[in-house]
């Protein structure tokens, strides 16, 4: 954070203003955002900072701190560009302009602790961030709500994935000590409180880098649509996954196996987002866990969005004492596993789900303890 206040004074002669934004975890309800369902995530003390500052031009001068990149162009020919990490800004620029939101030109650093294409939404967090920061420079007066929308926009159109709301909500309006409930068809969400007594959560990163995510994401979103229409003819309320009971999947899909396992597998996740919440509110833990390993099956077996990576990193996590759940987290085909694991036994679990993983696969996994954190906010200039 320092560094990053040093290189945007080194390099435009004026003191920044510094916003965070976290990366999330998603403790259940995966690939339910975009059916309109629940999803239950939590920011992570892991950010994306960027510095900005307004120009008195109409030029956005982009700086990359991690990789030493600089990138330049003009409010009036933002559009996407090869380096990927400037698209997360000029997307969301794009969404104030096209807005008609009154945006100048500007200078902007960013730097991130968030590891990249480890699932835990290191884009969404710059977006965020962003946005956030934008938003204030200019005095746009956009309610968080909708800079998380611009945020999701930005992912949209300059960087193709068609994902839902759940990083940037999450990232903008994480809680400390706190998962969101969220309905992603109202919008309505709920803090509950996360009070883990003797257990803690962990991450183990299977290194493998989703190549084929943004595809395949796009392609489940369009299998989910296509269920949906056909349950529609059937059932005309129907106009989400949301509104679908798992008899009627059978009785509808049965002809669609493709389809049916897609499907099954969102209205089940859906349900135990809704048990979830009660375990964690009441405290049974187990429950929760045993609901973790289900929502793992089900991404395995029926989404397929899974990878062997990520199957053996939970198969092995599960096969262990004081482990109580595990599953792959977020949109799949790589990055990291999600541990519920009993405090005292961390250590001894994840040195032997790492020595296995780097027996079989040739490296030895990272693993991040991680706590849960506040979402975007501005961050006192460092003395
Ligand atoms: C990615 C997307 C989210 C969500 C998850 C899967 O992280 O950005 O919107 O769909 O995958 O739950």
């Amino acid at each position: 954070m320092q560094s990053l206040v040093r290189l945007f004074s080194q390099a435009f002669h004026t003191e920044p203003l510094l916003v965070r934004s976290p990366g999330r975890i998603n403790l259940l309800g995966e690939h339910t955002d975009y059916n309109e369902g629940f999803v239950l995530p939590a920011a992570i003390d892991k950010f994306a900072y960027v510095a900005v500052q307004k120009r008195a031009d109409n030029r956005v001068v982009l700086l990359a701190a991690d990789l030493n990149e600089q990138v330049e162009t003009t409010l009036d020919a933002v559009k996407p560009v090869k380096q990927s990490w400037c698209n997360y800004i000029l997307g969301v620029t794009q969404q104030f302009l096209l807005n008609k939101y009154p945006l100048g030109g500007y200078n902007l650093a960013v730097s991130s602790n968030i590891p990249v294409g480890a699932g835990l939404s290191s884009s969404a967090a710059l977006a965020c961030a962003t946005a956030y920061a934008l938003n204030e420079l200019f005095e746009c007066g956009v309610d968080k709500l909708t800079l998380a929308k611009f945020a999701q926009a930005a992912e949209h159109t300059f960087a193709g994935v068609q994902c839902g709301i759940m990083d940037q909500f999450a990232s903008l309006f994480g809680r400390k000590n706190h998962v969101i409930l969220l309905d992603c068809r109202s919008m309505e969400y709920e803090y509950v409180p996360l009070h883990l007594k003797a257990h803690e959560l962990v991450l183990v990163d299977s290194g493998v880098k989703h190549a084929l995510a943004s595809s395949a994401y796009n392609q489940r979103r369009k299998e989910c649509e296509e269920g949906v229409r056909i349950i529609s003819r059937h059932y005309a309320s129907v106009k989400s996954l949301r509104d679908v009971a798992p008899e009627q999947v059978d009785e509808c899909l049965s002809g669609h196996s493709l389809l049916h396992k897609r499907c099954k597998y969102v209205v089940e996740e859906n349900q135990r987002v809704t048990g979830a919440c009660h375990d964690l509110v009441h405290d049974h833990i187990d429950a929760f866990g045993k609901k973790m390993v289900q929502t793992h099956r089900g991404l395995q077996v029926l989404y397929e969005v899974s990878c062997s990576e990520l199957d053996f990193l939970v198969d092995k996590a599960i096969s262990l004492p004081g482990v109580s759940g595990a599953r792959m987290m977020g949109g799949g085909f790589g990055g990291c596993t999600l541990n519920l694991l009993f405090s005292e036994y961390v250590d001894q679990v994840i040195g032997m789900v790492a020595s296995a993983y780097s027996e079989k696969y040739g490296r030895v996994p990272a693993v991040y303890r991680v706590k849960t954190a506040d979402g975007t906010t501005i961050v006192p200039l460092p003395a």
